[in-house]
């Protein structure tokens, strides 16, 4: 069951703003509902789910109504109309006490503007919601080291935020959205006053605190490459609709629309796309059958060369027809007549790092995971074919071995 869902859920602000629901439902734009009514929507009809465990990220452009939209699954701001479900409970019936349990125990939030008070130590700043909690000072310092010490600032607990770095006083802010261990941390463009590179550093760490402890993420950014790097979805907004959820492999290769297109034609494929997107089945053949074997194989196949497998899989070498034709002449084992060195990679290989191996290659590069069994190959074709933004194979196509 997903953790959280949003059903047609829209804000539309102004006054009087449930007026505007029935001219959504018509199909009105948000420009021609303001030119009309003088009512901005904020949100109109979004409609996802999450699952436990997911980065689910929010892109768009500024004012397409990322913050609204995260503001409205804790309530931060009131929906107009619509649902939010957590856990299959409707957030938007829950009574103040619920709603303040729901906060306090479920959700935490990291913002852009790390919004940390001067005045207080890194800790102070840290338990700062743990004490609006009335959680008492024994335990909220407990947990406040805890989270301080998750985000790698062991040590830092007495300095005050103007001694720290920028990136140092983002991770106090996340440490903060960790302090309550919450089911779901909202996180609203919490990296984009970060430099490049160190921006970069802190995507790798949320990725690594998500393995370790399996939060569910809700993640803001108008960053397409960081969309691309964290999300296991992305819902792509524009004028306060959702106009397309995918993983990041179906945002860019089967873009919904023009909109969607534009906004992933700059993407640089080669650095996103891996080895396990473009490799097509290998043709195989076990280990203990004859060279007449693999060569009546290629005939048949109308193929040059035969990946060389153990009855598990694990690739072994490859052998040409003219290595079969050598082996048959002189008696040799397929063993003994095939070629070792053949270039492979792991299916997270990115494509632009494939690039010298099969420039350097007579054949397709292998790709292998981490018990050694071959998944398939990549051939020069299907390289080209998915950076000039073909779409790649079908899964189905590509993990299957004969
Ligand atoms: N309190 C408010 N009152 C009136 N209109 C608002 C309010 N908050 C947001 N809006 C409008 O709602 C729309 C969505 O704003 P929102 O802040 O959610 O966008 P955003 O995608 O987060 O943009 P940014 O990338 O600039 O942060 C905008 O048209 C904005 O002007
Ligand atoms: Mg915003």
């Amino acid at each position: 069951m997903a953790i959280i869902e949003a059903k047609r859920l829209t804000k539309i602000f102004g006054a009087d703003p449930k007026k505007a629901i029935p001219l959504l439902d018509k199909g009105w734009s948000k420009d021609k509902i303001f030119a009309e009514t003088k009512l901005t929507v904020g949100v109109n009809q979004a409609d996802f789910a999450i699952e436990a465990g997911q980065i689910f990220v929010i892109m768009g452009l500024s004012g397409s109504g990322k913050s609204t939209l995260v503001r409205l699954l804790n309530r931060l701001i009131e929906p107009t109309s619509g649902q939010v479900l957590f856990n299959g409970t409707d957030v938007l019936r829950m009574s103040p006490e619920q709603l303040r349990q729901f906060r306090r125990k479920n959700v935490g939030m990291v913002f852009q503007k790390f919004a940390l008070f001067p005045h207080r130590t890194v800790i102070q700043n840290i338990e700062y919601g743990l004490e609006v909690q009335g959680i008492d000072k024994k335990k909220r310092r407990e947990m406040a080291m805890e989270s301080l010490e998750l985000v790698g600032l062991k040590g830092w607990e007495n300095s005050y935020p103007d001694q720290l770095s920028g990136g140092m006083q983002q991770r106090v802010g996340l440490a903060r959205g960790l302090a309550n261990d919450p089911d779901v941390l909202l996180m609203d463009e919490a990296f984009s006053a970060l430099d490049p590179l160190i921006r970069k550093d802190m995507q790798d760490e949320l990725l690594e605190l998500q393995a370790k402890m399996k939060k569910t993420i809700v993640f803001i950014t108008h960053d397409l490459n960081e969309a691309l790097r964290i999300g296991d979805q992305i819902a792509l907004m524009k004028d306060g609709s959702i106009v397309q959820i995918g993983s990041p492999e179906e945002i860019l290769m089967q873009p919904a629309n023009k909109y969607v297109e534009r906004f992933v034609e700059d993407v640089d494929l080669s650095k996103v796309l891996t080895a396990s997107h473009v490799m097509v089945k290998a043709e195989t053949i076990t280990i203990e059958k004859g060279p007449r074997v693999a060569l009546q194989f290629m005939r048949d196949r109308g193929i040059s060369s035969l990946y060389v497998v153990d009855k598990m899989m694990r690739l072994l070498g490859v052998i040409t027809a003219d290595d079969a034709v050598h082996a048959i002449k002189n008696g040799l084992k397929l063993e003994e007549a095939m070629q070792r060195e053949a270039p492979s990679a792991v299916p997270e290989t990115l494509l632009h790092e494939l690039f010298e191996l099969m420039s350097n290659s007579k054949f397709p590069v292998s790709v292998i995971d981490q018990s050694g069994r071959l998944k398939g190959i990549v051939i020069k074709g299907a390289v080209l074919a998915a950076l000039s933004g073909n779409t790649v194979l079908e899964a189905g196509e590509r993990h299957e071995t004969a």
